[in-house]
Parts: C-alpha cells; sequence; structure tokens
C-alpha cells in the first residue's frame, strides 16, 4: 500500500550521509515546505514537492498532516526499560543530601530494582513495560534500545531480555536489546563467601554465551565506573561480548572520570554514553573515532548534578552527539524524548538543528541503525513522527508539554488516532 503524508508546515527530513554526523555536520538540518513523503509499505520512496508527488500518485492513500510538522521518528538509542516498582523514596534522600553512590552502598539504588525483579515473573514485567514503552512512543518515539540489567542472575537476565522479545512481537516499535549483566556487582557477590571475580566469571563463562546463542541481545552493555566495573574488568567482559558477536556500549564517565571514553573508544564501542565526567583526553578520542557520544542531560537533572557533559567541546572537537532519555526508575524515569532536547539546548548549549540530528541520525548509528531509521528519505524505513507545531523549533520550546499527533512504524501507524482502538 502506498501512503502519501502531504500539507505538512515543515518536513524536516535529517536527510544526508547514513552515518552519524559529526561536529559542525551538525548544524545542516534539511526543512522542506511545501513538501510530501512518499512510502510504499514499510520503505520511505520518494521526497519532494507535494502536488508533484499527489499528481504522479493518485492511487496513494493520502494522511493529510494538517500543517502540523513531520520529522522521523525519534531514535531513543539509551532506556532501562524493563523495570518492576518505581523508586521515588530516593528522590527525597537525594535532596537531604544522599548522594546516588550512597544510596547504591547501602543497598539501594541499583540493587533495590534488583531484589525488586528477581521477584517478579516474565509476564508481570511485560505488563509493567507494555505501557511504559507505548508512553516514551507517545512523545514521537519510534525506536527505542532497552536494556536488562536489573536481573543480575542468569535466570533474571534470560527473563528480562524475553521481556523485550515479547514486546518486540506485540508492539509496532522497532526494539534495540542490550545485555547489561554487567550493570552492577550483585550484593551476594560483593561479600564473602562469594567474590566479585566470580560473578565476573558468571558473566563471562555462562551469562554472555547464553545471551549470544538464544540471540536475545544486539548489544552488551557495562556500567564502567569507579565502585561499580573497573576498567580492567570492563575491558574484559566486553571483550566476551565481542568474541560472542555481540556489539558493545558503555556507561562511561558518568558521575567520576576514569578513562571510560577512552576506553570504549579502544574497545570500538558503537557508543560511549553519560560523559559528564569524561577528560580532555576522553573528547580527543571520541572526536578521532567512530564511537557515538550519547548525552543524558535528563539524568543529571534529575539527580540534581551540576555537571552536564561538555556537549559543545565534544562538538567543537568534531564528535558525534546523540542524545536519549535513559529512561529508568533510579536516575531518569522521564518518557518525554522532546524534553530531552529542551535540556540538550539549555543545558548542553546545542542548537536546535544539533539537538535534532543527535535524536534521530545520530541515535540510530548509536545502535547500528544508521542506514535503516533516522531519516525521512528514500531507502529509509517509514518511521515518521508528526508533532502539533508548525516550527521545528517548537519541539524543544513547548518543553513537558505532550505535542506528538501521530508516528508510523514501518509504515504503520504506531502511535495517534486510531492505534490500540
Ligand atoms: O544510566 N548508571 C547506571 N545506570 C542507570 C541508572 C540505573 C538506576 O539507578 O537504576 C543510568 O543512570
Ligand atoms: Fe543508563
Amino acid at each position: 500500500m502506498k501512503q502519501l503524508f502531504s500539507n505538512a508546515t515543515q518536513v524536516v527530513t535529517c536527510a544526508g550521509p547514513a552515518r552519524a554526523r559529526r561536529g559542525t555536520e551538525c548544524q545542516a538540518l534539511e526543512i522542506l515546505s511545501g513538501a510530501a513523503v512518499l512510502v510504499d509499505g514499510a520503505r520511505i520512496v520518494a521526497v519532494g514537492p507535494n502536488e508533484a508527488l499527489c499528481a504522479a500518485h493518485p492511487d496513494a492513500h493520502v494522511v493529510d498532516c494538517g500543517g502540523r510538522v513531520l520529522l522521523p521518528g525519534l531514535v531513543d538509542s539509551h532506556t532501562h526499560g524493563i523495570f518492576g516498582k518505581a523508586r521515588f523514596e530516593e528522590q527525597e534522600l537525594r535532596a537531604a543530601g544522599v548522594g546516588y553512590m550512597e544510596i547504591a552502598r547501602r543497598g539501594g539504588g541499583i540493587h533495590s530494582s534488583v531484589r525488586d525483579l528477581r521477584a517478579r515473573s516474565e509476564d508481570d514485567l511485560f505488563a509493567l513495560a507494555l505501557p511504559r514503552l507505548t508512553r516514551l512512543a507517545a512523545h514521537g518515539t519510534t525506536t527505542i534500545e532497552v536494556k536488562s540489567g536489573y536481573g543480575l542472575t542468569l535466570d533474571d537476565e534470560l527473563k528480562s531480555l524475553r521481556v523485550i522479545r515479547r514486546l518486540q512481537q506485540v508492539l509496532p516499535l522497532r526494539l534495540v536489546p542490550t545485555f547489561l549483566g554487567a550493570h552492577e556487582i550483585p550484593l551476594e557477590y560483593r561479600a564473602a563467601p562469594r567474590t566479585r571475580q566470580e560473578y565476573i566469571a558468571l558473566l563471562v563463562d555462562e551469562m554472555l554465551p547464553r545471551v549470544a546463542a538464544e540471540g536475545l541481545a544486539t548489544f552488551a552493555d557495562i556500567f564502567c565506573e569507579p565502585g561499580v566495573y573497573t576498567p580492567d574488568e570492563s575491558r574484559l567482559i566486553l571483550g566476551a561480548a565481542r568474541r560472542h558477536g555481540l556489539k558493545i556500549k558503555l556507561h562511561a564517565d558518568e558521575l567520576e572520570t576514569s578513562g571510560a571514553a577512552e576506553l570504549a573508544v579502544e574497545l570500538g564501542a558503537t557508543s560511549a554514553d553519560h560523559l559528564a565526567a569524561i577528560s580532555d583526553a576522553g573528547i580527543r578520542a571520541l572526536a578521532s573515532a567512530g564511537t557515538v557520544a550519547t548525552l543524558l542531560p535528563g539524568t543529571m537533572l534529575f539527580l540534581g548534578r551540576e555537571r552536564q557533559a561538555p556537549a559543545r567541546a565534544l562538538l567543537d572537537a568534531g564528535a558525534a552527539v546523540a542524545l536519549a532519555t535513559d529512561f529508568n526508575p533510579g536516575t531518569s524515569p522521564t518518557v518525554n524524548f522532546p524534553l530531552i532536547l529542551t535540556l540538550a539546548i539549555s543545558q548542553l548549549h546545542l542548537s536546535v538543528s544539533e539537538a535534532v540530528l543527535a535524536s534521530t541520525v545520530n541515535g540510530a548509528a548509536a545502535v547500528g541503525l544508521a542506514a535503516e531509521t533516522g531519516q525521512l528519505a528514500p531507502g529509509f524505513s517509514a518511521d515518521l513522527a508528526l508533532f502539533d507545531i508548525e516550527d521545528v523549533r517548537e519541539l524543544p520550546y513547548w518543553y513537558g508539554d505532550q505535542r506528538c499527533h501521530a508516528t508510523w512504524v514501518r509504515g504503520v501507524k504506531a502511535h495517534g488516532a486510531g492505534v490500540g482502538a
């Protein structure tokens, strides 16, 4: 079936090379007026003048964009979407001066989500994740990377990844599964008689081979941070992930500088994420490599930390910058991707053009899908988001609002009137 998306005030194509845009390339955002997008089945086949496309394809079903703004569906390349309970009690603790890592040392934080998730069934987790991911989609997101990482046993990690697989089967979204068994050292391996080395052996010898053999994840990720995994441990675990055919990502230099960004480059990671505490050497390393710098300003805002990632320095050095929500119960419980664009502008000093490309083309590159999604251009998947605005600059402007009118994934409506009816 052909569909012609016409009558948008602006078509923000993000068109250009099918790879991450770096440095100054992010200043060039293609915005067309009077344009339409022709979709055939799951693919975009043409982007061009409204009248000419309408005349050439009278058989196409017309989707009237009603004077709104059409963009590529947003690509959220970093979420921890599989969890049980919320962790709102930690918010007041932090406000009272107890730090994120101190809460973890007291057995809260990630450990608290781990205790909770282990007690839940796969069905229960599926029932919780489904509306959460649907809410992410309601803000214009069409591709979501989803991590495990609150199980930290073989069975509980497999359970989490199987929930992602089930979500892939029922949700009209593109989900990218990531194995994050190295999210923490589980408490039972932090005290005698067990050791952290034993947990790392479990990751390398049992969990990674099983996850890879069952085809349950595209990526492996790790929390490389003082107090969690060291750079040497990260090298070992991610090296094993690589040997099993998984692509890799790192939570890098999130709270303290540890050289994790440089390690991400050394290991050929697809992305290095967070980077609020990246060093100058880390910036230089990312600027000279293919690893995408994924920035998560919602996390620093929610944690109440003053230091945001040095986005300007990264861009000015020529790095490829992506943005994501980091949706998770501890440090970023937001489903509102456009709000992250607002923060990218007000806190990270990005331009609208840079923020939009970081949330589409570069988000796609951060999950290895730069040739598949993130652009409104012929050959790309028909992943579109229609926003109730007249100028793309309004997207980050009406902050906290819900302006997404509808989305389509692979040409199928995923959010908006009629979906789920
Ligand atoms: O990206 N830093 C590690 N992981 C998450 C937080 C997880 C949690 O607190 O539950 C993050 O910030
Ligand atoms: Fe994270």
